[in-house]
């Protein structure tokens, strides 16, 4: 067991551990994305089906969602190569870890029932052609509930992780600056 010395300010928390460039940034990017396809998805599903604004969001979120599967993928495989090096023997990093492993596996699993789901293809920015896949009603049907469920859950893991955030913030053990963007710029 590795005892390192308790953090005196946030800084040296910060110091410690903070994540690579490429990281910082797809973390920041992700964030946007699912924030807006969460808080969007299920904000139009309010709205009359027949909405201009709903009808747009229904249009753009699988586009949008869609490109982000690659940048997604990279942000995946930095984590997974960067596991070893992160191997964390207090319970409150092992509970962080879990939890940020969870939000890893719940994504990949609303990417793919989201593109599993589609029922009619989709041009990406008009000229990359996404084919509808499933064809069976009834399959469809349990896809797009699943995708629900998924993204219900997500949308629950996401609250824990920025009230994690928020509670490290108030305690005056910020944990922000491990992903702050000025990281970049070293
Ligand atoms: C970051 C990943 C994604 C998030 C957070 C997300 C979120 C959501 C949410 C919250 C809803 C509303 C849930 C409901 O209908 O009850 C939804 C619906 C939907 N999503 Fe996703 N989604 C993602 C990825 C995708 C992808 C990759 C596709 C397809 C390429 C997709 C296609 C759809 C479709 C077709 C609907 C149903 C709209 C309707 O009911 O007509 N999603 N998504
Ligand atoms: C405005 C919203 C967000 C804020 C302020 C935020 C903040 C942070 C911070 C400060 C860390 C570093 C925590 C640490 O190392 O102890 C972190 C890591 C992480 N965050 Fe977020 N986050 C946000 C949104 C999201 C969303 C929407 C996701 C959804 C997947 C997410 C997934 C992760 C993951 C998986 C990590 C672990 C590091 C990595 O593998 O990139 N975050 N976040």
């Amino acid at each position: 067991m590795t005892h390192l010395p308790p953090p005196s300010s946030a800084t040296s928390i910060d110091e410690a551990s903070t994540y690579s460039k490429p990281r910082i940034v797809l973390h920041w990017l992700s964030a946007a994305v699912i924030l807006w396809a969460t808080l969007s998805g299920f904000g139009v599903v309010l709205m009359d089906p027949t909405h201009p604004f709903r009808q747009w969001v229904e249009s753009i979120n699988p586009q949008v969602t869609s490109l982000f599967i690659p940048l997604f993928a990279w942000r995946l495989w930095l984590a997974i190569k960067s596991g070893p090096q992160r191997a964390h023997d207090n319970p409150h990093k092992r509970l962080a870890s879990a939890t940020h492993k969870a939000m890893y596996a719940v994504v990949s699993g609303v990417l793919v029932t989201g593109v599993l789901m589609m029922s009619h293809p989709v041009t990406l920015l008009a000229v990359i052609p996404l084919p509808q896949l499933v064809h069976s009603e009834m399959l469809l049907m349990r896809l797009h509930d699943l995708h629900h469920v998924l993204c219900a859950i997500l949308a629950g893991l996401v609250t824990l992780h920025l009230a994690a955030v928020l509670m490290h913030q108030m305690q005056g053990r910020s944990v922000l600056g491990r992903m702050k963007v000025k990281n970049i710029a070293r």
